[in-house]
């Protein structure tokens, strides 16, 4: 059968927007241990669902000879698709045309998806790779961003925003992905900063590569931009999948539920003895949380960057859940700046997207140091505790152990609407651990006695008989109960299941004005 010479020219066009900016340019971006856009895009969605839209769109500019130079689909490949069955919106910048440089068009291409899945309440991945705003574009491209800016913000907290960086991103362009809910890295081949390391040496006189500078592993251990890290193209693909199956599409929906085939009554005895008997000895809060989870499955955020506090999504019964935990294991688990940044930003996360809070607690309270208070500890501090206190998502505290502090209140505490809070049966919840107490309120004692080391010592196993137990806040109904560490699994379940309907609100305002 003939094919209609219209359909012939159709085709034509589209095959020659799949090319990009050509062979070459596809073969060194393999070369470097890239895909191309398109390619990331087939590696991402389910297999078939992708439609792209905009391929004819080209660039409009006549500076710098630029009219000559015009490619379909300019700089970016955008439109839908599912993950899982489920509605997602997809810009992917393409490196091979003018270096996925951002101009007017591939600006408008990115504002189109966004309006679309705004409209349609459905998430929207970024898959970053650019040399920033196209310089032939002049202010044309820095209004480009703000645009984009503009619409990341007016987002947030409506769709979840995901930014996957897999090239450069420098300069103003790194605040989109800065503007989204969570910042995916490649190892060695994606880098994001405000200044590269020419401008950095003009600046400062210090040498710095790209990898030192901005690259995944520095962003993820330092500076706490980037949120989860992978080793290459495909693992990170892999990542976002899995990721993306934790999160409901909008700030309308719950979370989907998965069939994980957990029994929800299982229980675990290793965790009677998985605390030690002294109070200082560490232990590992993830055996805690990948024992109670289903099947073991834990999606970790922020990994290695401040180790002292896990966040991260699991599942319990099969509905998706965010955990918050102190990790004994680290700086005894306390409560420092990047700490409580990072714990409150996971807070306010979940409680945009209707995901409830479960917490483990094991806390000897706020880091002590001139760094931590010159550096603001009480204003990064107030951050976790806002957050905490403002979100209205059901929300499940177990203490395994110390409770001590300001960080007991901040913690998801019954105080600011914690709504089942149960500690195990060895819990310490004081204002402070009991040598530090009673070397404060019985000095004079102390110092009068005859063998004062021995004083003190009396006087700390009297404090611990008295304070070193679950039983006081029990007694005041701070906690609702003290559990078998065996049994937390069935009893959180318990918990979330009592509170699926939970309905609270906060009252109306225009918007809070947490302490940033
Ligand atoms: C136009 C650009 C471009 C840009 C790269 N290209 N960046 N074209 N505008 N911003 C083009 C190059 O001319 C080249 O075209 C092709 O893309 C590939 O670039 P190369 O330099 O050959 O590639 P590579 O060696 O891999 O280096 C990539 C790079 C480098 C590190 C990204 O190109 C670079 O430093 N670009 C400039 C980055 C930058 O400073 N951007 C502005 C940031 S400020 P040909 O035709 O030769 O293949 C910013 C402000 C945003 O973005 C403000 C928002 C408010």
């Amino acid at each position: 059968m003939n094919t209609k010479p219209e359909i012939e020219y159709m085709r034509k066009l589209k095959h020659q927007a799949t090319l990009g900016g050509g062979e070459k340019k596809i073969e060194t971006q393999h070369a470097r241990g890239k895909m191309t856009a398109r390619e990331r895009i087939e590696a991402l969605l389910d297999r078939g669902s992708f439609r792209e839209i905009d391929m004819f769109v080209t660039h409009r500019t006549t500076e710098f000879g630029m009219d000559q130079h015009k490619i379909l689909s300019d700089s970016v490949v955008t439109g839908w698709g599912t993950i899982g069955g489920r509605a997602v919106y997809i810009f992917s910048q393409d490196f091979t045309v003018f270096g996925g440089s951002l101009g007017e068009v591939h600006s408008e291409k990115i504002c189109k998806i966004m309006d679309l899945a705004m409209k349609n309440g459905a998430p929207v991945i970024g898959l970053n790779d650019s040399g920033g705003a196209r310089i032939q574009e002049g202010v044309v491209s820095l209004g480009a961003y703000a645009d984009i800016f503009l619409k990341n913000s007016l987002a947030s907290g409506v769709i979840p925003q995901l930014s996957v960086i897999m090239g450069p991103c420098a300069g103003g362009a790194v605040y989109s992905p800065a503007l989204t809910d969570f910042i995916f890295m490649v190892k060695k081949t994606s880098h994001m900063f405000i200044t590269g390391p020419d401008v950095v040496k003009a600046v400062t006189h210090q040498d710095v590569t790209f990898e030192e500078l901005g690259g995944a592993e520095v962003h993820s251990s330092k500076s706490g931009v980037c949120h989860v890290m992978a080793e290459d193209e495909a693992e990170c693909m892999e990542q976002v999948q899995q990721f993306f199956s934790y999160l409901p599409s909008n700030n309308m929906e719950d979370p989907p539920h998965v069939e994980t085939g957990d029994d929800p009554q299982r229980q675990d005895e290793r965790l009677d003895s998985i605390v030690p008997k002294e109070a200082n000895k560490p232990y590992d809060m993830k055996e805690v949380i990948l024992s109670v989870v289903d099947n073991g499955e834990f999606f970790e955020i922020h990994e290695q960057y401040a180790g002292n506090i896990i966040v991260g999504f699991a599942r319990l019964d099969g509905y998706t859940v965010g955990v918050v935990a102190n990790q004994p294991s680290v700086l005894a688990g306390v409560l420092d700046i990047k700490a409580s940044i990072k714990g409150a930003r996971f807070v306010r996360f979940c409680d945009c997207f209707n995901i409830p809070l479960v917490v483990f607690e094991d806390v000897p309270g706020f880091l002590p140091g001139v760094d931590q208070e010159h550096g603001g500890i009480i204003i990064h501090g107030a951050k976790l505790l806002y957050a905490f206190c403002e979100a209205t998502v059901p929300k499940v505290t177990i203490i395994t152990r110390k409770a001590y502090g300001g960080a007991y209140d901040v913690m998801n505490s019954k105080h600011i609407r914690g709504d089942y809070n149960a500690a195990w049966p060895a819990a310490e919840i004081a204002v402070m651990g009991a040598e530090g107490a009673v070397n404060i309120i019985f000095r004079k004692e102390i110092a009068a006695a005859p063998d004062p080391d021995a004083k003190r010592q009396e006087l700390i196993k009297e404090y611990k008989e008295k304070f070193a137990n679950p039983y006081g806040a029990a007694a005041r109904g701070y906690l609702d109960d003290v559990i078998e560490p065996s049994q937390t699994r069935p009893r959180l379940i318990e918990a979330l299941r009592m509170l699926r309907n939970k309905r609270d609100v906060n009252p109306p305002k225009k918007h809070s004005n947490m302490p940033l």
